[in-house]
């Protein structure tokens, strides 16, 4: 097996021998582009996802097209670039040759101190590459994971205006056929094994690959976004000796629409899972609309969501809601299991240590079904949820015929509120039953005070969650 990754830096080949290296394979994107002379744009904020100063961005062969989105380089892994070209704000332009972003910047006084203003430029070329007609929206959308502390968002947003008035056109689209020649030269069918002597990464190209790994090596840890993962080697220092790494397989980023459900392959990243959802499964889209920042759904997964089984996972209560399964799968079998079984306790599944989650089911509705979702948090995007939900309801003849209330911030991991659920079933859905179930919902549940919020201010907002949803439903 191979001891090497290949990927594209702007246009050059580059290879990195791990079995001779100064980086690891958890050395990060960010913290090899600071290593090297020519890519010190890139800048480090918190390292952790959350500022944007170090937003490169990657494309991706996809059918003989260019695929270009934002990421924050920050919790990326090197051997996670193999096959994919990286830029960073050195590869747009120069001072005598600006790339239409940076010469739209300088014309609307798009940056002050210029800590923030690299990172902007690679968000707002991702924009300029993804959209011909970008709305202001979107604009808005692709610019929530960027901070920045003294110009002020106006003058930037102009500026990314102004620069897509060239739909996409300029050094890239020229050179796009010959990047994919270069691109379709690296090997991507072979599955890579990095060694250092203490550090294992093993990088399969199928399914196949990673369950067949996953059974000889039970204890590899498994990463797909890694945007989870990541912090624990950039904020708690810890050494990871061994991962797997299913972020290069394909085949599990699928997603297929079959009559009666989507099949979502576990590493459809949120951004994608996003999209598919907006008509289908709208509650669900408007969950992952307040999910991180473009950068982050870019990378993080729907495996990775539901496998850190976190009580304050956003994806959870609106996936039970609608009555959402996973599929997991060893190197011998298959096993479907209800999401609202498969976490069993605090940040513990019900996936065995030689098991992957390989997708997730989720059914459309039947007529008159009506699924709702919300995020109560500090800020509305990027912040993580102080209280979340999934409700489904459907009323027949003015009943109550089906009702499911999934809390997320509430207990150890996501809860449905049953004694609220059985009062409400077969009665009408008034508001004054409604309002009967708050003393319930608060026997259900022990929530814990924290940075965020008091366990009383939360089971406030528990309450009051389920009172809006009866406003906009009844
Ligand atoms: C800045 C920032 C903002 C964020 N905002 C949000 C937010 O708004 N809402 C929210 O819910 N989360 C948020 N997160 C957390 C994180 O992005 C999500 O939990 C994400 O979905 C994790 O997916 P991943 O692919 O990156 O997972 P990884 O980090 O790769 O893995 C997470 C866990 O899942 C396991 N895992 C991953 N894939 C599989 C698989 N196929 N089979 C079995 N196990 C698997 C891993 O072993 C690990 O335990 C944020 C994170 C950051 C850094
Ligand atoms: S350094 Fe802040 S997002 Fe990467
Ligand atoms: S220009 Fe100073 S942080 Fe943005």
């Amino acid at each position: 097996m191979s001891q090497k990754i290949t990927f594209l830096l702007g246009n050059k080949l580059t290879e990195i021998d791990f079995s001779n290296s100064v980086y690891t394979p958890t050395t990060t994107v960010l913290q090899y582009l600071r290593s090297l002379s020519g890519h010190k744009g890139v800048k480090e904020g918190c390292a952790e996802g959350d500022c944007g100063a170090c937003t490169v961005v990657i494309a991706e062969n996809k059918n003989g097209k260019l695929e270009y989105r934002a990421y924050d380089s920050c919790i990326i892994f090197l051997p996670m670039l193999h096959g994919k070209q990286l830029l960073t704000v050195e590869n747009l332009g120069n001072s005598t040759n600006l790339h239409p972003v940076q010469q739209a910047m300088i014309e609307t006084d798009g940056s002050q101190c210029g800590f923030c203003t690299p990172g902007f430029v690679m968000s707002m070329f991702a924009v300029f590459k993804q959209f011909k007609k970008p709305t202001l929206a979107e604009i808005n959308d692709a610019l929530t994971g960027n901070l920045c502390r003294c110009t002020g968002y106006r003058p930037i947003i102009e500026a990314t205006q102004r620069a897509c008035k060239l739909e996409g056109k300029d050094k890239f689209s020229e050179e796009e056929p010959e990047i994919i020649k270069m691109l379709e030269c690296i090997n991507t069918k072979t599955a890579i094994s990095l060694n250092t002597g203490k550090q294992n990464y093993f990088i399969p190209f199928t399914k196949a690959k990673a369950l067949s790994l996953k059974a000889k090596y039970p204890d590899a840890l498994v990463i797909n976004g890694a945007t989870d993962i990541a912090l624990r080697v950039t904020k708690k220092k810890e050494f990871l000796p061994m991962l797997l790494d299913l972020s290069h397989i394909a085949g599990l980023k699928k997603i297929q629409t079959k009559s009666d459900a989507v099949i979502f392959g576990s590493g459809a990243c949120m951004e994608d899972v996003r999209m598919k959802s907006k008509k289908i499964f709208p509650a669900l889209y408007e969950m992952l609309s307040v999910f991180g920042s473009k950068q982050i759904r870019n990378k993080a997964t729907l495996g990775g969501n539901i496998g850190s089984a976190s009580p304050i996972g956003d994806t959870p209560p609106v996936l039970m809601a609608y009555d959402a399964s996973v599929c997991v799968e060893n190197a011998s079998s298959s096993r479907e299991i209800k999401l609202r079984e498969f976490v069993v306790s605090y940040r513990t599944t019900q996936l065995k240590n030689d098991e992957l989650i390989t997708s997730v089911i989720i059914p459309k509705l039947s007529e008159g079904t009506i699924v709702k979702s919300y995020k109560v948090s500090k800020r509305k995007d990027m912040d993580i949820s102080t209280v979340s939900a999934g409700f489904r309801l459907k009323i027949e003849s003015g009943i109550v015929k089906e009702i499911a209330l999934y809390y997320g911030g509430m207990a150890a991991l996501t809860k449905c509120a049953a004694k609220a659920e059985n009062y409400l079933l077969g009665k009408e859905w008034t508001r004054e039953h409604v309002e009967q179930t708050m003393t319930l919902i608060d026997e259900e549940f022990t929530p814990i005070s924290d940075a965020r919020s008091g366990a009383d201010a939360r089971k406030i907002m528990a309450r009051n969650l389920l009172l809006k949803f009866w406003s906009e439903t009844k």
